[in-house]
């Protein structure tokens, strides 16, 4: 365990914000996070459990307790013919998992490569790219209960998830820590070329359909669109695909019949964010030393010095044309500290 005072928050967030946190404590197991939770009381909103933060956008100091996982492994825990098992420890990196799932040949976790962020972090976010989602792998995720100190074990079907919504980030948000996710991963050939641009990608490299060729393929896709963290401050994609009413929808296509748009269920419909912030003219933007990416719209970055608030200033512009152009309210994805 190592437990740091006024510790420098720069290192674990991608938005390059270099802000202190009063306490950082960095545990290496479950034991000692049961340690953690007798000597330091999780009470109110004065601590906070972090990833990579990849995910976050620090806005001033942290007075408060910011914990970080290195519960570290991979472990196969059942295995038969046609599937496999892993438990692998919240604190590892997500890409490592993706990575050691495609050199052994299981199947599942390919489109997600190359997600900034943690193992724990993918349960409670419910990360998802080209056409899959963690809920897709995900068997069971272990907790320990922050008021209780207590192991918890929540099935697949009790994580309520959704698209980036776990009821980790709902009903139980603050109330469970995640120490474990376990992923079944197929052995037999099963792959999600389907969407957007990944077959034509795949066919244009004239590789041959191969697990590995897949990761390389979406890795090449995200590193043409998607700017690297160690270069340009950012956290993805800073907002959420809004999911809106089937009429609504159908009332902007006729006005913008070139509108991209997915079908969640008959009822409602989700549009891309990006397309309409695009739309609004944002793109390769910027307001002070907050930006909006030149290749995708979804991705405020860090321009070199900027503060949270400059960032925040940026999306709220962005929230209040796309608003105002579409009738439409786009939410973040990041969560502001
Ligand atoms: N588009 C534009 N302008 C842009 C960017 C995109 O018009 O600047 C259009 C594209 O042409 C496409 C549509 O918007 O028709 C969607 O774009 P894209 O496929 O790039 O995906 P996205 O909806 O912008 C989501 C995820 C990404 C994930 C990609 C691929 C969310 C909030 N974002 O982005 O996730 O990598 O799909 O699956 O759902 C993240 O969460 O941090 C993230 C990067």
């Amino acid at each position: 365990m190592k437990i740091t005072k006024d510790y420098s928050l720069l290192p674990h967030n991608t938005f390059g914000m270099d802000v202190k946190a009063s306490l950082f404590i960095e545990y290496d197991s479950v034991e000692e996070l049961k340690q953690i939770l007798r000597d330091y009381p999780l009470e109110g909103d004065r601590w906070l459990h972090i990833g990579a933060g990849s995910n976050l956008l620090f806005t001033g100091d942290y007075p408060g307790i910011v914990l970080h996982s290195c519960i570290r492994g991979f472990e196969v825990v059942a295995e038969d013919a046609e599937a496999v098992i892993v438990r692998v420890g919240a604190g590892e990196v997500w890409d490592d998992f993706v990575a050691y799932a495609v050199s052994n040949e299981w199947y599942g976790a390919e489109n997600l490569s190359l997600i900034p962020g943690e193992v724990g972090a993918s349960a409670v976010q419910n990360i998802g790219a080209y056409g899959v989602e963690a809920k897709d792998l995900i068997m069971e995720v272990e907790t320990i209960e922050v008021a209780t100190g207590k192991e918890r074990v929540f099935r697949n079907e009790e994580c309520g998830y959704a698209y980036r919504e776990s009821v980790f980030k709902l009903s139980l948000k603050r109330q469970h820590i995640v120490t474990k996710v376990s992923y079944r991963l197929r052995k037999t050939p099963s792959y999600h070329l389907d969407y957007g641009n990944v077959r034509a990608e795949l066919e244009k490299s004239g590789c041959a359909l191969t697990l590995s060729n897949v990761r390389e393929g979406i890795i090449k896709i995200r590193e043409a669109k998607l700017p690297d963290p160690k270069v340009q401050g950012n956290a993805g994609s800073f907002f959420m695909n809004p999911i809106i009413p089937y009429a609504q929808f159908e009332a902007l296509s006729a006005r913008y019949p070139q509108m991209p748009h997915y079908e969640v269920d008959a009822q409602r419909v989700k549009i891309p964010a990006a397309w309409m912030i695009d739309q609004c003219g944002w793109k390769g933007k910027q307001m002070g030393r907050a930006g909006v990416h030149h290749k995708q719209a979804l991705v405020l970055v860090n321009l070199g010095g900027a503060t949270g608030k400059e960032i925040i200033r940026l999306s709220e512009e962005i929230q209040k044309s796309v608003s105002d152009k579409f009738g439409v309210s786009i939410s973040p994805e990041v969560n502001f500290i």
